[in-house]
Formats: structure tokens, sequence, C-alpha cells
């Protein structure tokens, strides 16, 4: 097994490779009760007889205040208490959720993230973001409230679909992008998914140490967290108007390749540095454009990114492979002329 160790407002270790049913057994002796939160659809994956369970919707529909207040009101059934705790198992919606619930209730109890997509390991458990969406935008209601340990077992991305496993690569891609080029060298000499998977440990291990690095320096974004971001700001506005239709990390895909076209615009990005990323996107059968969904909805999302300062546009770019460029007060015009080179 792997350890990771963040620091942020509590230190906490990412573990990999633990096997999660040992795992939730620790957790329930050391706390007097706990609540499991996890979504139906994974009911059959999950053997949880004997424990307390809330099963949520699907994907983007739990990520709601309906749903939150529903575990609040089971919250309160069961009474849980302050020494007592929450385990998210599931994909990062669900992490997503169970830790924004475990900041919110009694003001804070301790929670524990069981992530079993991709993009749970690599991204959506680490790092102490959690929220839900609002109709005013995706993650836009939340909290910074770190859990207090995360428990990776890869057996659960056997089961994962080709589908979310890709997802889940967009984030580590994005990591390669911004941080990490050892892990774009690895997917470019595997053949497909397939080949892939065999790196897995390899690759969550690489993508949370990068992660685990900035987060630890800059828990609350005052700046350098925004670098995880890239690809973000488009991704988020084009996952919201698709009606969530999109997994959150094809929507990033786009996003992505948005950001890397405004980076060739703005800091004199090589387009070949486009083509290599694009060309893995499409390896993996990730989106690269997408249809349109109205420049002028699209602009309203982004100035009102959190990112966005006074309605002026801002942008992670890059000017070469992990250089992260600041990109502040993006003009309107050049912003548009990118959103041309993704519109389908
Ligand atoms: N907090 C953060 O820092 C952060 C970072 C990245 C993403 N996120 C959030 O994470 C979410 C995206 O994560 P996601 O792609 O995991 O989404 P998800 O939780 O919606 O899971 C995707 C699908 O995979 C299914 N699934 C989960 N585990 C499975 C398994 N082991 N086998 C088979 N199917 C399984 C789920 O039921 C769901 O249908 C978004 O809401 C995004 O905003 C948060």
């Amino acid at each position: 097994m792997k350890q990771i160790h963040v620091r942020s407002e509590r230190s906490y270790n990412v573990s990999i490779d633990t096997k999660w049913s040992l795992e939730l057994e620790k957790i329930a002796r050391e706390h007097t009760k706990i609540l499991v939160i996890a979504p139906a659809s994974m009911k059959a994956n999950l053997d949880l007889a004997g424990y307390e369970v809330f099963y949520t919707p699907d994907g983007e529909d739990q990520k709601t205040l309906g749903t939150v207040d529903e575990i609040w009101n089971h919250l309160g059934e069961i009474q849980l208490g302050r020494k007592d705790a929450i385990v998210g198992i599931g994909g990062g919606a669900t992490t997503d959720l169970a830790g924004f619930v475990a900041a919110t209730w009694l003001r804070g109890v301790t929670w524990y993230a069981i992530p079993t997509t991709l993009a749970a390991m690599v991204d959506a458990s680490v790092g102490g973001k959690t929220g839900i969406n609002t109709g005013a935008g995706k993650n836009l209601v939340g909290a910074f409230y770190s859990p207090a340990a995360v428990l990776i077992d890869l057996s659960f991305l056997e089961t994962l679909s080709d589908r979310d496993y890709a997802a889940g690569l967009a984030e580590v891609i994005k990591t390669g992008i911004i941080a990490d080029i050892s892990i774009l060298d690895l997917l470019e000499s595997s053949k497909d998914i397939s080949a892939v998977r065999s790196h897995s440990a390899e690759l969550i291990s690489k993508s949370i140490q990068v992660k685990a690095k900035v987060v630890s320096e800059d828990f609350t974004e005052g700046k350098l967290r925004e670098i995880l971001n890239f690809g973000h700001t488009l991704g988020h506005a084009i996952e919201k108007l698709s009606d969530y239709q999109l997994r959150h990390g094809e929507a990033v895909s786009i996003g992505t390749i948005y950001a890397l076209y405004l980076s060739e615009e703005l800091c004199g990005l090589d387009p070949a540095t486009t083509a290599r990323v694009l060309a893995l996107f499409v390896k993996f059968s990730l989106p690269t454009s997408y249809p349109d969904l109205g420049w002028s909805s699209i602009l309203e999302l982004m100035q009102g990114d959190k990112k966005a300062r006074d309605s002026q546009l801002r942008f992670i770019g890059i000017s070469s492979l992990a250089t992260p460029v600041w990109l502040e007060s993006v003009p309107t015009e050049i912003a548009a002329k990118s959103y041309e080179r993704i519109r389908l």
C-alpha cells in the first residue's frame, strides 16, 4: 500500500491499494456511529449489510440541496453526533456530496472518502473541496473541508465503464499538462484504454502527488491551487448547459482543448503541444468539440465562474507543458475566437 500525505486545515493520508471493506470495518470500530453515503446504482457492487446507509440518486442528480436536506433529516433521525462519522463511497459526485454534508452537519463532523471512480480517486476525493450544484451554477455552494482519510481500493476500477474511466483520464491528462509531463509520456506509450488500465496505480499515484503538493501549499485557493482548474472554466459552463448529460471529465476534456487554444493566442503556446494533447483525447474517445450551446450563455456562465473577478474573464493557460500562466482580464473577442475552434 502506498500513502501520500496531504497538509491542509488538518493533515491526512491518501492510501492507495486498500481493501475498502476492511477499512470500513476499522472506521466503524473507531466511532460509535457512522452513516455511509453511496449511490443506489452501486448497491450491487457494495456489501453494506449491517451498516446504516443513505442511498443517493446517481451522478450529478445527487449533488442537490434536496438530497442534502434529506440526508440532514436522516442524520437527525439517527442522532449522529459530533464524535460520529460520515463515509462517502462512490464517484466524485458522491464524495463531493458526503463531504459537504459532513462540513455542515453539527458545523462539521469527521468524514472519510472511499472513491470508486478514477475521477474521484485522482481528483475529487483529494484536496478537501466539497459541494453541490445549484441553479446559479456548478459547485458554487460548498466548503473547504478535508476528510480524515482517503482510502483507494483499485478493484473498484474493474467495474468502471470505459466511458467513466476515460472521463477520469481527462483529469489525469490535465495534471500531466500543468505539472507532470511523465504522465503524458505514459499515456502516449499505451495503445488504448485497456492498456492504460494496467498502469492505473502509477497514474493515480502520480496525479495525487501533484494535487497533494499544490493543495498542501494553497488549501483555500489563494492563487497556486487555481492551476488545478485548467480547462474547468469552459468545462463547468458546458457541463451545466448540457444539463449534466456530459460527464464532468468529458466537459473538462473540451475545456482543456479550449484552454490550449487560448494559450496559443495569449502566451505563445506551440500548436504542436495542443496537437499532442488532442491526439490523447481522441485516443481515449474523449470529446474535444461540442455542438454550439450559444456563446452568450457560455460567456455569462464563465463570467460568473469562481475564478472571475468583477466579471472579468480569467483562465489558467500554459506557455509550455508544465508551465502554467494566469490569464487575467482576457478580452471577450479572444475568448470568442477560441470558442469558434471547439464549436461543432
Ligand atoms: N472536489 C473536487 O475537487 C472535484 C474534483 C474533480 C471532480 N469533482 C466532481 O466529481 C464529479 C465527477 O466525478 P465522477 O466522474 O466520479 O462522477 P460520478 O460520481 O457521477 O460517477 C460517474 C458514474 O460512475 C458510476 N460509478 C461509480 N463508481 C463505479 C464503479 N466502481 N463501477 C461502475 N460504475 C461506477 C456512478 O454511479 C456514476 O454513474 C463531478 O461532480 C465533479 O464536479 C470534484
